[in-house]
């Protein structure tokens, strides 16, 4: 751990236990085993659900709602080991994390809740509790083993309980209260403890959070706000992401289920209402509607990384976040099978002559022929670019039983029996039906105009799927006009509409067997899925690892998970002599070194240095100190 021991050697603990330390409230799931085979077993949790409400309004007293409870469960000695099995899956998860804190502190730290030791001494002490630090009711059982009742005696099964509890153990020191209860306020507000903190991780309840000194997301928020040894540097609950544009909603159940503060947005957000938006934001995820300016990034004082959940990234100013240490992801192939589907599907409509047909139709003209029909088993289909996209259309156009042709500006490896064309122009003349793949580089303007055409075959069919500048439209609806090209499918344009009012318009309307789709080849419900899972997915490595293999603006590393070792990971600006002078701080404090990596690119150089965990915290500050230094981060 970094940081110093707690500070108070006369600070005390008082920790709850349902809902707090576990997730759930034990008396409902003894329920949920007792009751096995009732046929009213759900009537009956519901009804127990609801007393447990009513004692907790206040409108029958806690003791009468026990009583009431237990007499519902119909619950059994017998029953106490299953509860006990079960509730040690349902510890909650920043206690599990941080046992080394309760072991640690163990002299104190207090269990003070109005459940049953019977199940909570088990639970807490198998993470460093002591058991003479618990205090709760017991069971009172019959004859056979049966729970009839409770001790009465105990203060706990009464109002106001928790407080004279801990009047009684009479600590001398601060006193913190962890809760997500009523009755965990009350200790506060009976004057017994300096503090109390709403525990919201399981539950949150407004007229508890309402009266809390402090609302702790997690154990880890207020270990970190009391500067005590904890397993996360910085607690999750702080780190804040704001979603906007509607990305599919696997992102935020992504980011919720890692613990981090949420904010999602429909729409787009213009260039000041992102710099409003953005002051406290850690991670940024947007489409492709939102500008990320430099002005926007001036104002992210936070910001870690941004995810653009799409595949372009130009709406984002990368130079900009580079210099400012933020490592930008996008989902480059999460949409390719998408467009892939569109292309094949197309390919097939085009050479069967059926946007005419299906027209004609729809005008009452009934057209029977096989005149012009063709099947593609046995075409030639001729790849412009055989990246992502290219590739995969060559594998399943092939189990279709086409013969593949490929140029690419680049030495590709050819897959299954795709060929090889050394020139774009050997490519054209050989192929039956060609479709481009290319990215969207300026020089490929107009890679496909007057002359393109000329070498094709007669009655070609062409696809664009790729970029809009790529292809010449005029001459592609010349070659349209003369026949040259017998059917083309077009899903994107040099101008395209900016929203769904805004008319289309382009030559290529009401031309025969042209089938026109607005850019839409990647959109589809799984790709939108995709993207959603695989941009949190590079995020978090991101964030919990260091890893930024995949990002689109920093020098990608691959990185072991951090095993026994703190991460100390320094961005700075890419200028010779920063390696070096990291190490000498290293010897200066005779740090053990278990890994380090470097990458650089032109603007940046990143360094990962992997430490035992034992140095002293003005390491830290030194290595934060060195000139150029960019960004810095701990992981531990
Ligand atoms: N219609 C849609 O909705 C949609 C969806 C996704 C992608 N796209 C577009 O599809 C295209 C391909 O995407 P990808 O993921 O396969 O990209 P990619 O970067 O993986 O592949 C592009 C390939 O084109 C090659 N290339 C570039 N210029 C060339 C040229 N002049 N001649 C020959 N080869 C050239 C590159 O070397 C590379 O191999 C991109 O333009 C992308 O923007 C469109």
């Amino acid at each position: 751990m970094l940081t110093k021991s707690p500070t108070a050697e006369h600070t005390f603990y008082i920790i709850d236990f349902d809902s707090t330390f576990t997730k759930v409230e034990a008396l409902d799931v003894l329920g949920e085993i007792s009751l096995i085979g009732r046929p009213d077993r759900d009537d009956v949790l519901d009804q127990i659900k609801a007393i447990t409400d009513r004692g907790m309004s206040g409108e029958i007293s806690f003791t009468e709602s026990l009583d009431l409870r237990l007499n519902l469960l119909k619950a059994h000695r017998d029953h106490l080991p299953a509860l006990i099995e079960t509730l040690m899956g349902k510890i909650s998860d920043s206690f599990q994390r941080n046992k080394q804190f309760l072991s640690e502190n163990a002299d104190h730290i207090y269990i003070v809740s109005n459940g049953f030791k019977e199940f909570i001494v088990p639970i807490v002490t198998s993470l460093g509790v002591r058991a003479e630090n618990v205090f709760a009711n017991t069971f009172v059982y019959d004859e056979t083993g049966a729970i009839v009742g409770f001790d009465a005696e105990n203060p706990l099964s009464a109002n106001g309980g928790k407080s004279q509890v801990i009047r009684n153990l009479n600590l001398d020191g601060e006193v913190y209260v962890i809760g997500d209860g009523y009755t965990d306020y009350e200790i506060r507000a009976s004057g017994l403890a300096n503090r109390f903190y709403a525990f919201t991780e399981n539950v949150l309840r407004p007229r508890v959070v309402e009266k809390a000194d402090h609302v702790a997301p997690s154990l880890d928020e207020f270990l970190y706000h009391n500067h005590l040894n904890r397993s996360q540097s910085y607690p999750k609950s702080r780190i804040k992401v704001l979603l906007l544009e509607n990305v599919h909603p696997v992102a935020l159940q992504l980011f919720e289920q890692e613990g981090f503060n949420v904010e999602i947005r429909k729409g787009a957000l213009d260039e000041d209402e992102l710099i409003e938006a953005i002051r406290d934001v850690s991670i940024l995820g947007i489409r492709s509607k939102t500008t990320v300016t430099r002005r926007v990034l001036e104002h992210a004082n936070k910001l870690m990384s941004i995810g653009a959940f799409c595949i372009g990234t130009n709406q984002i100013d990368l130079t900009a976040c580079t210099e400012r240490g933020i490592a930008v992801f996008n989902a480059p192939y999460s949409n390719t099978r998408s467009v892939v589907e569109l292309a094949i599907g197309e390919i097939i409509m085009l050479i069967r002559n059926i946007v005419p047909k299906s027209n004609s139709m729809h005008k009452g003209v009934w057209d029977k022929s096989a005149k012009n029909s063709f099947e593609v088993r046995g075409k030639k289909l001729g790849l412009v670019g055989y990246g992502n996209i290219g590739t995969q259309l060559s594998v399943v156009a092939e189990a279709l039983g086409m013969e593949v042709y490929f140029y690419d500006a680049v030495d590709k490896l050819a897959l299954g029996n795709a060929r090889k064309c050394k020139t774009l122009d050997e490519l054209l003349a050989i192929a039956d039906i060609i479709s481009l793949h290319t990215d969207g580089r300026k020089e490929n303007k107009n890679l496909i105009s007057y002359r393109e055409f000329a070498l094709m075959k007669n009655g070609v069919i062409f696809l664009n799927l790729s970029r809009g500048h790529i292809v010449d439209i005029p001459a592609l609806v010349d070659a349209i006009e003369r026949g040259k090209v017998a059917g083309a499918g077009v899903d994107v344009f040099p101008q395209e509409p900016k929203t769904n009012n805004e008319e289309f318009i382009n030559a290529l309307r009401n031309l025969p067997n042209v089938i026109l789709t607005p850019h839409i080849g990647g959109s589809t419900e799984e790709a939108q899925e995709n993207i959603g899972n695989f941009v949190p997915g590079k995020l978090l490595e991101y964030i919990n690892n260091g890893s930024t293999y995949g990002s689109v603006n920093f020098p990608e590393l691959q990185l072991p998970l951090l095993k026994n070792s703190h991460r100390l990971l320094h961005i700075h600006a890419n200028v010779p002599g920063i390696l070096a002078k990291m190490n000498n701080i290293f010897a200066k404090y005779h740090i053990n070194i278990h890994g380090q990596y470097l990458k650089t690119n032109e603007q940046i150089g990143y360094v990962i240095t992997d430490v035992a965990k034992e140095y002293a915290d003005e390491v830290v500050e030194e290595l934060k100190g060195i000139d150029q230094t960019i960004k810095f981060r701990l992981l531990y």
